[in-house]
């Protein structure tokens, strides 16, 4: 027999975009927090351009709500404030400094891990703000801070 796997999770959901907040409110508190069909969201307000992502970073779970935000290669990014991992905004990608050794002399460049971290879209309209949270259905390494074990994890660090 193969097993029928039940669909869990956001999957769930009716995958509307959900009402969070005002744009004046979201502006003046630069930084929000929202849990949204279960997972929890920081909503971001950073130079005229609202951002949306999974709130614990994905490398240890911490509260990137607390981070800075720094541009990094022309990209902004948040500083997680744990490890100081940076991770761009706009896509979620986690970016490090390294050197090719191939290079001669090594000269220190930008380059990306990948995306590491799950983004989700803003959406404005009249003055109100809401947020559609990702349907991408591969597995994105923020994923883990926002199911159980990960959260019981956060919870004891
Ligand atoms: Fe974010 Fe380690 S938990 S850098």
């Amino acid at each position: 027999f193969r097993a029928l796997r039940r669909v869990m999770g956001e999957q769930e959901s009716t995958g509307g975009p959900h009402f969070v907040g005002k744009k004046d409110e979201l502006i003046e508190a630069k930084r929000s927090f929202r849990t949204l069909d279960g997972r929890d969201v920081l909503i971001i307000y950073h130079e005229g351009v609202f951002h949306a992502m999974d709130s614990y970073c994905y490398h240890a779970g911490g509260m990137l709500q607390n981070g800075d935000i720094e541009e990094i290669d022309g990209k902004m990014c948040i500083v997680c404030p744990r490890h100081k991992y940076k991770i761009s905004l706009a896509k979620g990608e986690c970016l490090y400094k390294g050197t090719d050794p191939r290079e001669k002399p090594p000269v220190p460049r930008w380059y990306s891990k990948g995306v590491k971290q799950r983004i989700h879209a803003v959406i404005e309209t009249n003055g109100d703000v809401y947020v559609r949270l990702s349907e991408e259905t591969k597995w994105i390494e923020s994923d883990y801070y926002q199911g159980e074990k990960g959260k019981e994890e956060r919870a004891k660090a």
